[in-house]
């Protein structure tokens, strides 16, 4: 969506993953307190986002939102007012549908005053939702209308759509990277994430080949991160992370960052592997390589830097360690991905990009030892 908003992939927070409908404003005034304490914000994490059940319902008269008394009662300009006060951004969220996921009021049929008054709370980002929607022309309709009416306020509101791939593959509709880039600046491409291995690899092999999408102004969503919510390990969770950031989805926090692991927090936190999600080219990155047995894979992306400069994720898939040679000269090099081939040999600066430690040269290939679901993430920099 041409609306000069997310230039690279938009990064914040969310109350879904692990607040569900238990939000309040003492929880959000937490939240944003804690990006900023954390490190967070500095990281580049700006949106707190609520997203569903943040309404009671439609005032009948006016025939606007009006959200929940007990759950927010300052209300939401002063909400908006007390993120915008700690340098951050404030987002929210509406249904494409009669009603939310969790029942609460839809917007079919209220998109222009929806949009006013998300405007009026000086609302930075909108994700519209689309639940108990059978009529999928009707549901793209209402993004339609809702796009034209965030722009019609002219205020700067990031539009974020989640129609996700099955629901707008029925009845021959397009999938949504084919439209949503004209009028979304995000759009959910997989179902919703769930804090589990498997559930994780579906996303990202739903992810690998449908990225070319994605660019300045609109990015494929592989969903809210669940980095931190205690299902998987570390290493998993790294895994998570830099294929988000090489794959260039939006990244939204879905943990509580009032309570995270130092861990936690170094991976949330790691300013190389964050500037690849964030890198001025915002090429998004593609799979190009699987082996045989499906459990070693290549991700790469362009970056900035001499041409062939080139952000790479090897990851292990297995539940045990492997030992990975990476030929970098053919798989990258040869292959169209970024430059004109080169012969009749590449050399290259590798350098670690979770280690934050440059490892030498390296001419062809290079080779590392990845242990059980992980990644090594590097950058690699031609040398003339
Ligand atoms: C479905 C969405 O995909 C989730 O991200 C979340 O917004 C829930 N609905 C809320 O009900």
């Amino acid at each position: 969506l041409n609306n000069g908003l997310a230039k690279t992939p938009p990064m914040g927070w969310s109350s879904w993953n692990t607040f569900e409908c238990d939000i309040s404003e003492t929880l959000i005034h937490q939240i944003a307190d804690t990006m900023v304490s954390s490190g967070l914000a500095k990281a580049g994490f700006q949106y707190i986002n609520l997203d569903d059940c943040w309404m009671s319902g439609r005032d009948p008269t006016t025939g606007r939102l009006v959200p929940d008394a007990t759950k927010f009662p300052s209300g939401m300009s002063a909400l908006s007012e007390y993120i915008h006060s700690k340098g951050l951004k404030f987002g929210m969220y509406v249904s494409a549908g009669d009603i939310t996921c969790m029942g609460f009021a839809g917007t079919k049929g209220h998109e222009q005053i929806d949009a006013e008054t998300l405007a009026e709370w000086n609302v930075d980002y909108l994700k519209m939702d689309c639940c108990n929607q059978t009529d999928l022309v009707e549901a793209h309709g209402v993004y339609v209308a809702m796009s034209d009416a965030l722009l019609s306020t002219r205020h700067d509101i990031l539009f974020s759509c989640d129609t996700d791939e099955l629901l707008m593959r029925m009845n021959n509709h397009e999938a949504p990277w084919d439209w949503a880039p004209g009028r979304c600046n995000v759009a959910r491409i997989w179902l919703d994430i769930k804090d589990n291995w498997p559930n994780l690899m579906d996303i990202v092999d739903h992810a690998s080949n449908v990225m070319y999408a994605s660019g300045p102004g609109y990015w494929n969503d592989l969903d809210i991160l669940t980095v931190g919510m205690g299902g998987q390990t570390d290493a998993q969770y790294r895994s998570h992370f830099s294929l988000w950031c090489l794959l260039g989805s939006p990244l939204l926090l879905g943990n509580d960052i009032r309570n995270m692991t130092l861990a936690t927090l170094n991976i949330l936190t790691a300013t190389e592997v964050i500037a690849v999600s964030q890198d001025p080219l915002a090429i998004a990155g593609e799979r190009i390589r699987t082996s045989i047995d499906g459990t070693m894979q290549v991700f790469a992306r362009p970056v900035e830097g001499p041409p062939g400069t080139a952000a790479v994720v090897l990851f292990n898939r297995a539940a045990v360690a492997q030992n990975v040679t990476f030929d970098f000269y053919n798989d990258l090099y040869q292959n169209n991905f970024c430059c004109p081939p080169r012969t009749p040999a590449i050399t290259v600066a590798v350098r670690d990009l979770w280690q934050r430690q440059d490892l030498g040269t390296a001419v062809n290939t290079t080779s590392f030892v990845i242990p059980a679901h992980d990644v090594v993430m590097v950058k690699l920099t031609p040398i003339a």
